[in-house]
């Protein structure tokens, strides 16, 4: 297993982000950019696979001449998203990485999407050290992973339905709140300063693995019994659902913390945006006397400085020219 050579150039194309970083000769990151579809699929209500791979094929040659030309740095080596995402796009990505490695005869790196989201920590906490729990929340993931003292991650809990973000994303359409759902569900949340009606009743309190469907039909059915929706109830049931998914992921970390016994803990992933959802889990690792860390929001949600930091911390074999995407990756 290698480390990547420096300098280093990063490429994330897993789903609706087309983004590039570079990494210097001593490691520090000195330029990123990013290209947000968001504007593509908005009409669509949510990410169109097909659009979002034409889309990274028509921006990411710019989006790396952008970097390279920003940071002035011919690199030694490239990192890329091999999985697990959307498979049109991250073929783009991987075979992009490849082709560029085999032009300059540079060597192109494999990363898994989410040992990214949980090396953003390093990019703006390098003092941050395993062991630690860390809890990803993203789009397409809601999951507790250990990380030993030797890097090594171990799941300590997961979604058996949908991702947080997803449950966000899917609620917000419900409440017709705007897209991205996250963020517009967040903005309708926090317009309510009074505690809301709780939702439903804890979903599988005792199980250390989550489940946000039952919280999602509480929401539609109670939506559906509404003959109209005011601007006030759809910020109130904003905030329910908000709560509702804060509580779970509360409880759900304070117990893996307890089990485990880690002195630290970390959240990161795209739904670690979420200011509320920030301060509730800041606070649980406060009231259980564990460090807390979060990347900076631009770096919880997909971005490539965070697959770059992967590579340089989680050694792996470069990509062969007959390795291709993976969307089933194992962590
Ligand atoms: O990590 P990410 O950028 O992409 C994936 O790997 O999936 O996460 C995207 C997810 C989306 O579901 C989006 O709605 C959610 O993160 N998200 C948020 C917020 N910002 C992004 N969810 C709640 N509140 C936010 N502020
Ligand atoms: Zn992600």
């Amino acid at each position: 297993m290698l480390s990547p050579s420096l300098p280093l150039l990063a490429v994330e194309s897993s789903c609706d982000e087309s983004a590039a970083a570079v990494f210097d000769k001593d490691g520090r990151l000195v330029s990123e950019h990013l290209y947000s579809q968001i504007g593509r699929h908005e009409a669509f209500g949510g990410v169109v696979p097909e659009l979002a791979s034409r889309e990274h094929l028509k921006r990411l040659p710019d989006i790396v001449d952008h970097v390279l030309s920003e940071s002035g740095i011919e690199p030694a080596s490239v990192a890329v998203t091999r999985g697990p995402g959307l498979i049109g796009s991250l073929l783009i990505g991987v075979s992009y990485a490849k082709a560029f490695g085999f032009a300059r005869a540079i060597p192109a790196y494999p990363v898994h999407h989410i040992r990214g989201h949980i090396a953003a920590v390093w990019l703006d906490h390098p003092e941050f050290k395993p062991p630690f729990l860390a809890l990803i929340v993203s789009g397409g993931h809601t999951e507790l992973i250990h990380c030993d003292e030797n890097f090594s991650l171990s799941y300590r809990g997961r979604t058996i339905d949908d991702a947080a973000g997803e449950a966000f994303d899917k609620a917000a359409r419900m409440l017709e709140a705007g897209y991205p759902g996250g963020p517009a569900l967040e903005n309708l949340a926090s317009k309510v300063s009074e505690t809301p009606p709780r939702l439903c009743a804890p979903v599988m309190p005792n199980s250390r693995d989550f489940s946000f469907s039952g919280l999602k039909t509480a929401l539609k059915t109670k939506v559906d019994k509404m003959p109209a929706l005011s601007d006030d109830d759809r910020c109130v049931l904003a905030a329910s659902f908000q709560d509702a998914v804060i509580e779970t992921l509360v409880r759900k970390s304070r117990a893996a913390i307890g089990s485990t016994g880690v002195p630290r803990f970390l959240l990161a992933g795209g739904v670690a945006a979420n200011s509320a959802i920030r301060s509730a889990l800041k606070k649980m690792a406060e009231e259980t006397s564990v460090e807390f860390a979060v990347p900076r929001a631009h770096h919880c949600t997909d971005n490539a400085a965070m697959i770059g930091k992967a590579a340089l911390t989680f050694p792996s074999e470069p990509l062969a020219l007959t390795d291709s995407a993976d969307p089933g990756l194992k962590l």
